[in-house]
């Protein structure tokens, strides 16, 4: 597939904390230089800072790196700079179904060479916070998105599969793509759906790998096994990148092709102090 006739996304899952940032700065600045390099980088980065939501180092660290769209998910609100860091990054989002008033914005359009992109952030309800529906919410958005826009892509940031799977299949040929996040684990249902959606459940993360997703297991234990009230703390140590390829026909507008991207980094990074 060449690079022409195809719009090329890498989607990068949940980066957390610094062995996740770092890991993925190096990993866009080389698919960015390579022969094949892709039209857009897409990154969630709800966890980026320590864990809980993101700074204006974070952002200016990902954004120098390459990332120009950025997702989000129950975590974005986790600091409080974060209304006026969103003030100054117009492709930063929080999920759109989030009541009407709350600050920030949940869809994006970004044109790339004359390619315009339309971005929706969602999250579910199963098992998280009771927002709005998200398939009420995507009903209500992608019109406007979809006529405005050459393709459109969906970050359905949800902790159960089914609740994923069901967004994938009800939006199954209306936009070029939907992705999961939020679980940190990526799965292997990667697919393009039968109207033409590119799929998957969850794309994974972007962090430390000796972790229970992402976290210090020392931490998580205190919480889990003793079930005392514990803050957790994000892992030290090596790092593993998840991500998603998309292609994108820049004629048909539907997606061609999902591959998943799984890659391993051996530098041990410490994580012990606040972004
Ligand atoms: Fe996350
Ligand atoms: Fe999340």
């Amino acid at each position: 597939m060449g690079k022409n006739s195809t719009f090329n996304i890498l989607f990068l899952g949940d980066i957390i904390g610094r062995p996740g940032r770092l890991l993925v700065a190096k990993y866009v600045t080389e698919q960015l230089a390579s022969s094949q390099p892709p039209d857009l980088v897409i990154a969630n980065v709800e966890n980026a800072a320590h864990g809980y939501g993101v700074t204006s180092k974070v952002m200016h660290e990902l954004q120098t790196a390459g990332v120009g769209v950025f997702s989000g998910g129950n975590h974005t609100f986790d600091k409080k700079e974060i209304f006026e860091i969103m003030d100054r990054y117009p492709t930063l989002l929080r999920p759109a179904n989030y009541p009407p008033g709350t600050p920030g914005r949940g869809t994006c359009v970004v044109d790339i060479n004359g390619f315009k992109f339309g971005f929706l952030n969602l999250l579910g309800r199963v098992f998280m916070e009771p927002l709005q529906s998200p398939f009420h919410t995507a009903d209500e958005l992608l019109p406007g998105l979809i006529s405005e826009c050459d393709a459109v892509m969906v970050d359905m940031h949800a902790e159960a599969t089914a609740e994923k799977v069901a967004m994938g299949m009800y939006l199954d040929g209306r936009v070029a793509a939907v992705v999961g996040t939020h679980t940190h684990v990526q799965t292997a249902d990667e697919r393009i759906l039968q109207n033409g959606t590119a799929y998957i459940t969850d794309v994974g993360c972007c962090g430390p790998v000796n972790s229970v997703i992402g976290m210090d297991p020392k931490t998580v234990f205190r919480r889990m096994v003793q079930q005392l009230p514990t803050r957790l703390s994000i892992a030290s140590g090596p790092a593993q990148l998840n991500g998603v390829r998309i292609e994108i026909d820049r004629e048909t507008k539907k997606a061609t092709s999902i591959t998943r991207v799984m890659v391993n980094d051996d530098a041990f990074v410490a994580s012990d102090e606040e972004d």
